[in-house]
């Protein structure tokens, strides 16, 4: 178990597609021992090329974090193995749009299971494995939704707004015991949550909705906006390998200017103004509004 100290045992969750993907390749890559976890193992093919172009190797696990045996399982995995974990990147997610209206009682509790309690259920289980050797790094992958929210994603903001408190408060309480808990907050980048893994809410597309006309108008910028973006969701991944390695960190981490802008924005302006930018930007072109 003398494993060299800058050689960190990590786990990732959500590591089928996107920044866990990206997270845990980077990490490998770099010599690291990463537990690359995923809730459908028929889905590893696409991480597994990704290690194999560069030459490395990941373990594999199965992890839904809204299961608690697969999570005491991948733990006790880990702690047969190293008696530790170094470091607890949470990362698992989706979003779901949609107004409240549209949205089902399941829709919005569907989305906490995952985006928040999923976080709570996995964090529960890896803190005695950090706790022990007081030393440990918990990584959130929060959102730009988790400091400002917008129309049609309240049920996503609630649960990075959620994941941001928990964090928060966390963080106090790990801090006794050397573990540091940090937040990632990435704006819009191209990955599947925005194409196979985009959710909406039950009525979003019925006609019948009084939502109907914002719903698709709202669709279609999303996508248009999604489509022309530009960020490189390696930046992610970097970011986050970054924090693991430093001495010292910020609490909120964000590896994109845009949002950085808006961190600014929300902070220094007035709530009028700021909410009327995002009123404006949102539903611009829609007609009679
Ligand atoms: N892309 C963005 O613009 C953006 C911006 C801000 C924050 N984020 C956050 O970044 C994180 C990763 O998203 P992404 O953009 O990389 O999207 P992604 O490519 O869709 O990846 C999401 C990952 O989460 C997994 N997942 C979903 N529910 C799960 C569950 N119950 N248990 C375990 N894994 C589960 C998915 O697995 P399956 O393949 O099985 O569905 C997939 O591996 C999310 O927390 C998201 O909210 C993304």
């Amino acid at each position: 178990m003398s494993e060299s100290p800058n050689k960190k045992i990590i786990l990732i969750t959500g590591c089928s597609s996107g920044f866990g993907m990206l997270c845990a390749v980077r990490l490998a890559t770099q010599g690291h021992h990463v537990y690359a976890t995923m809730r459908n193992l028929d889905k590893q093919s696409e991480l597994l090329s990704e290690l194999k172009i560069r030459d490395t190797t990941a373990e594999i696990l199965e992890l839904d974090v809204t299961v608690n045996e697969t999570i005491k399982k991948a733990m006790h995995h880990i702690a047969s193995k190293h008696g530790h974990l170094d470091i607890l990147i949470n990362n698992a997610g989706y979003g779901i749009g949609g107004a409240f209206e549209d949205l089902t009682d399941e829709d919005i509790r569907s989305q906490m299971e995952t985006n928040f309690f999923g976080v709570l259920n996995v964090t529960r289980e890896a803190i005695p494995l950090m706790r022990q050797r007081r030393q440990g790094k918990i990584i959130n992958i929060s959102s730009v939704a988790g400091f400002s929210a917008s129309p049609f994603f309240s049920a996503y903001n609630c649960s990075k707004f959620a994941l941001e408190a928990f964090s928060e408060s966390l963080r106090y309480e790990l801090q006794l015991f050397g573990i540091d808990v940090l937040l990632v907050q990435p704006g819009t980048y191209k990955t599947k949550i925005f194409y196979e893994n985009r959710k909406y809410a039950k009525n979003f597309d019925n006609p019948e909705s009084p939502y109907f006309p914002m719903s698709q108008h709202l669709k279609n910028k999303v996508s248009d906006y999604v489509e022309s973006s530009k960020k490189n969701p390696e930046d992610v991944a970097e970011l986050v390998s970054n924090l693991i390695v430093a001495n010292k960190s910020k609490f909120r981490n964000i590896p994109d200017i845009e949002t950085r802008i808006m961190a600014i924005m929300r902070k220094i302006l007035p709530f009028s103004l700021y909410s009327w930018i995002i009123k404006t930007v949102t539903f611009k072109g829609l007609n009679n509004y």
